[in-house]
């Protein structure tokens, strides 16, 4: 080996490894956070897209502390030490690798050139003809338009009705009832929401109300199972219950799904057709809405 050559060597030594430098994080970021962290719909007000924002923080303040990874919010969130995990589509989540790219340069100072980033985000991706709806189809349009609200510490302060769209397992989530039923967009309080069949529409804050070939795509990811990102369809939750308002059109179907109505099912103020009813129901295991109550508003 040359002098020379060993000279540079001992030098890279002793500097210890490189730091990170900003334009690979931005490179990160763009690729898996940027969907949704940018704009005037950025979850918590915290813009990835560029270094202010980035140094700014969010609603809650600064997310990452120059010299200090370990205790930034940004690395307890990529790193799942802090939930919900980041990114929000996940899983797959970072990769080893990509942490500690993110670490290296929080812990070098969080320096960079503003010129580095910057990068316009992708379009969220959208699922090919004949290809799986996976959850990491609909994460971003729940995170840009639901997740201000339906969130802790949203707009409205406590998730509106206890309803968390933050994570695939809170949308899931049956602990008092479910408002997505796999398999059965016609039965998921969520779809006939985003539709305006049940009301107040959603976004509450709407319109504008989701773009129509939004609507189609959760839609037809409920359809398909409710899919997480890997493509798994979820389990039917049988026996779970929803609730939802809707107008009666038959005897016995709430707009044009059948309602399962038999001697167990509590029927107050004599509902007819074409009148506004709120329906009480427990989930059969064929997806089928066997009513508890049913009640003219
Ligand atoms: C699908 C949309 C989505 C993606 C992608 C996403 N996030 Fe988030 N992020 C959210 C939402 C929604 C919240 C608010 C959740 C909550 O209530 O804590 C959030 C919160 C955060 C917070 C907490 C801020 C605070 O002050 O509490 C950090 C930090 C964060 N995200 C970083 C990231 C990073 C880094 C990535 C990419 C690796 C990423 N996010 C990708 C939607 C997303
Ligand atoms: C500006 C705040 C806000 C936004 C944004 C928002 N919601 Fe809501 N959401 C509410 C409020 C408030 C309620 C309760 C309204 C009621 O039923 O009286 C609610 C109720 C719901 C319910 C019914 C829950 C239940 O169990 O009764 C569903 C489902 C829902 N929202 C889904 C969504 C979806 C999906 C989005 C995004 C497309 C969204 N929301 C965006 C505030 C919001």
């Amino acid at each position: 080996m040359r002098a020379a050559t060993r000279l540079a060597l001992a030098i890279l030594a002793l500097a210890g490894p490189a730091r990170a430098d900003f334009a690979a994080v931005s490179r990160i970021l763009t690729e898996r956070c940027v969907m949704c962290h940018s704009g005037d719909a950025a979850p918590l007000g915290l813009r990835l897209d560029s270094l202010a924002g980035l140094r700014a923080g969010s609603r809650n303040g600064p997310v990452a502390r120059p010299g200090d990874a370990a205790s930034s919010e940004l690395v307890q969130r990529i790193r799942g030490t802090r939930l919900p995990r980041m990114p929000m589509t996940g899983p797959p989540y970072l990769s080893e690798q990509e942490v500690a790219t993110i670490e290296s340069w929080i812990a070098g100072g969080m320096v960079g050139d503003e010129a580095a980033a910057g990068a316009t985000p992708p379009a969220p991706r959208r699922p090919g003809p004949g290809e799986a709806v996976t959850y990491a189809h609909v994460a971003p349009i729940f995170a840009t338009r639901c997740a201000k609200c339906h969130t802790d510490n949203g707009l409205m302060g406590a998730p509106p009705e206890g309803f968390r769209l933050t994570s695939l397992a809170e949308t899931l989530s049956a602990s008092d009832r479910v408002r997505v039923v796999p398999g059965h967009p016609e039965a998921s309080e969520l779809v006939r929401r985003i539709k305006g069949l049940s009301r107040p529409r959603m976004p509450f804050d709407g319109p504008p109300w989701l773009a129509e070939d939004d609507i189609a795509l959760i839609t037809e990811w409920v359809r398909q199972g409710a899919r997480d990102a890997e493509g798994r369809p979820a389990p039917l939750p049988v026996g779970a219950r929803v609730r939802f308002d809707g107008q009666l059109t038959g005897q016995w179907a709430l707009d044009g799904v059948p309602l399962r109505v038999g001697p167990g099912t509590r029927i107050d103020k004599r509902p007819r057709p074409g009148d506004t009813v709120e329906v009480r129901a427990e989930l059969a295991p064929d997806g089928g809405l066997d009513v508890t109550r049913l009640r003219r508003r």
